[in-house]
C-alpha cells in the first residue's frame, strides 16, 4: 500500500518502518519497494518517492550511519541531477535524513533533482566487541562512508531514477569540510584499501560539482590561518603573554605556507604573504558592494569606504564578477534601470576584524589543535583524529611539540585524507569540474584564507569557481537557495 504523508517524526519512522532492509552479503536496490511522501515548500507541496535503509557497504558495522536514504520527485528521470546532501556537522555522527524546506534538500526536490541523503560515522561513533567500546568513527571514516554513498549511487544508476554522472555535494561547516572532500578526492587510490575493506562498491567516486557552505578544512593550517588573521584585533591583544606568544608563533608560520602553495589571482600574477592581506580586502569590498547593489546598507562604521565615481580600479576577481564598474553596466539593469551611484572603494581591515571578533567571540589559541589533548582540553578535532580507544591527538608539529609529543604516522595520513588541499592537482585524483564556495563575511569559526585558498587552488587547476565571501553571514550554510539552484541548474540540467 502506498502512504501519502508529510514528514513529521512519526511520518519519518512509518517510512523507516515500511522500508527498512537489513544490510546484507551483496549490496541491494529494490526499485519497487519507493513509498510515497512529500514535503511541504512555502509555495506548495512536493511529492516524492522514498528509497531508505540502502546500505552502501556490505562489511555495515554500524546499522545506524552506514546507509543513505534516496528522494525521487515527481516528474524525475534517469537524467535527473542528484544532490547528495551531507548533515554532518562538528565531525560527528550524521544520521541518514530526510528533505527539508528548511534546508537545501527541499528546493533540490522542487527543482527536480533526486536528493540523497547519505549518513556517516564520525567521531564519537563506535561499535561494542567483547564488552569493548571500539571507535570506529574517527577520521577518514566519514569521507569514506560519504564516498561509499557515491559508489552505491553508481553502481545501481541504472536502476535508479537520477543520473550519477550528475553528483552535486553539498555540505556546511564541518560538512562543508566533506562537501569539499567528495569534489576533491574522486578515485584517489588512497582511501581504496579502506573502501574495499567496507565492502564498497567497486566504482568510481568523483562527482560533478560540489557546494560548500564555511567549510572547517584544511584542518593542518587552520591555526596559523586563525592567528594570522585575527592575532592583531582587540580580543587577542585582551589575551595573557602565554597565549599572546602562541598567537604570535602560529601566525609567523603563515606566510611560509602561503608562498609554498604557489597561489595565482585571476589575473594570473602570484598571491603572496605579502599581498594576501590586499586580497581578503579586496574579496570582502566585493562582498559589500554585491550586497550594496542588492540594497543592503555598508555602515562605514565596521570599517568600508563608500564613494561615488567609477570606484577605482581593482583586478578582476572570479572572473570579474563583481567589480564596481560591472556593477554598474551589468548589474544596474538587473535591478529594473535604477543607477548604481556608490561604490564601495576601501576597507579599513582592522576595523572589519575586530567587528567580526565581536560578532562572535574568536576561539581560543590554538583554534582547532589544543596544545594539551588530555581530557576537555582537546579540541573537536583532536577528538576528530583520535584513536579507537577514543583518545585525542594532535595533527599539527607545532601542537604537537608543545604538548612534548609528535605526529604520528597514523594521523598524518588521516589528516592527508581529510584535507583537500593536498589532493588538488594529484595526478591519479578526479576533482570536480564545478565548485560553489561560500564562507560568511562575518564567520569567524574558521578564518577567511581557509576558504579562499580551496577556492584559488581551485581556480588556479582550472575548475570553475564560484566563490564569495558571503555579505553579513555567519558561520552558517544552505542560504541564498535561489542563487545556488540557479547556477546548479544551467551546469546539471
Ligand atoms: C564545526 C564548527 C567548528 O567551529 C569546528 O571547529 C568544526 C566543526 C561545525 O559546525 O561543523
Amino acid at each position: 500500500m502506498i502512504k501519502v504523508f508529510v514528514p513529521t517524526l512519526a511520518a519519518m519512522l512509518t517510512v523507516s518502518a515500511l522500508a527498512a532492509t537489513k544490510p546484507a552479503a551483496q549490496l541491494q536496490f529494490d526499485a519497487s519497494q519507493g513509498v510515497a511522501g512529500s514535503v511541504e515548500m512555502p509555495n506548495g507541496t512536493v511529492n516524492y518517492t522514498a528509497f531508505t535503509h540502502l546500505y552502501f557497504v556490505t562489511n555495515v558495522e554500524d546499522s545506524t550511519y552506514q546507509y543513505v536514504n534516496v528522494f525521487v520527485p515527481e516528474g524525475a528521470t534517469q537524467r535527473s541531477p542528484i544532490f547528495l546532501k551531507t548533515n554532518v556537522g562538528g565531525y560527528m555522527p550524521s544520521a541518514p535524513g530526510f528533505p527539508s524546506a528548511g534546508d537545501a534538500t527541499g528546493m533540490a526536490l522542487q527543482r527536480g533533482y533526486v536528493v540523497a541523503i547519505p549518513g556517516s560515522r564520525g567521531r564519537s561513533s563506535y561499535i561494542t566487541k567483547k564488552g569493548k567500546r571500539i571507535y570506529n568513527g574517527k577520521a577518514p571514516a566519514a569521507i569514506l562512508d560519504l564516498k561509499a554513498a557515491i559508489r552505491y549511487l553508481r553502481h545501481f544508476d541504472k536502476e535508479m531514477p537520477g543520473d550519477a554522472e550528475k553528483i552535486i555535494t553539498d555540505g556546511t561547516s564541518a560538512g562543508g569540510a566533506m562537501s569539499a572532500l567528495m569534489g576533491a578526492t574522486g578515485n584517489n587510490p588512497a582511501y581504496e584499501k579502506y573502501l574495499k575493506a567496507m565492502g564498497a562498491a567497486s566504482e568510481r567516486d568523483d562527482v560533478l560539482a560540489s557546494v560548500c557552505y564555511c567549510p572547517i578544512t584544511d584542518l593542518s593550517h587552520a591555526d596559523m590561518a586563525y592567528e594570522w588573521l585575527f592575532g592583531n584585533t582587540d580580543s587577542r591583544k585582551a589575551d595573557d603573554e602565554a597565549h599572546r606568544q602562541v598567537s604570535q608563533e602560529l601566525a609567523a608560520q603563515f606566510p611560509a605556507y602561503i608562498n609554498s602553495l604557489g597561489l595565482k589571482k585571476t589575473d594570473g600574477t602570484p598571491l603572496t604573504a605579502d599581498n594576501y592581506l590586499d586580497y581578503i580586502k579586496q574579496q570582502l569590498i566585493r562582498s559589500a558592494q554585491i550586497a550594496k547593489d542588492a540594497g543592503a546598507d555598508i555602515p562605514d562604521s565596521i570599517g568600508f569606504t563608500l564613494s561615488n565615481g567609477d570606484g577605482g580600479t581593482f583586478a578582476p576577481i572570479n572572473g570579474g564578477v563583481g567589480l564596481p564598474a560591472d556593477m554598474a553596466k551589468g548589474m544596474a539593469g538587473a535591478r529594473g534601470g535604477k543607477r548604481v551611484g556608490e561604490y564601495v572603494t576601501g576597507l579599513d581591515i582592522e576595523k572589519f576584524l575586530n567587528y567580526v571578533a565581536n560578532q562572535t567571540p574568536l576561539k581560543t589559541v590554538p583554534a582547532f589543535d589544543a596544545l594539551g589533548v588530555a581530557g576537555d582540553t582537546a579540541s573537536g578535532e583532536n577528538d576528530e583524529f583520535g584513536n579507537s580507544s577514543n583518545i585525542p591527538a594532535n595533527f599539527t608539529s607545532y601542537s604537537a611539540a608543545k604538548n612534548n609529543t609528535a605526529v604520528t604516522d597514523e594521523v598524518k595520513e588521516a589528516e592527508y585524507l581529510l584535507n583537500p588541499m593536498s589532493q588538488i592537482g594529484q595526478s591519479d585524483v578526479t576533482v570536480a569540474p564545478h565548485w560553489y564556495i561560500r564562507h560568511g563575511s562575518i564567520d569567524r569559526d574558521t578564518a577567511f584564507p581557509v576558504a579562499i585558498n580551496l577556492a584559488t587552488k581551485l581556480e588556479n587547476d582550472g575548475k570553475d569557481v564560484n566563490f564569495l565571501l558571503a555579505w553579513n553571514r555567519p558561520h552558517s550554510g544552505d542560504y541564498a537557495l535561489n542563487e545556488l539552484f540557479d547556477w546548479l541548474d544551467k551546469l546539471a540540467k
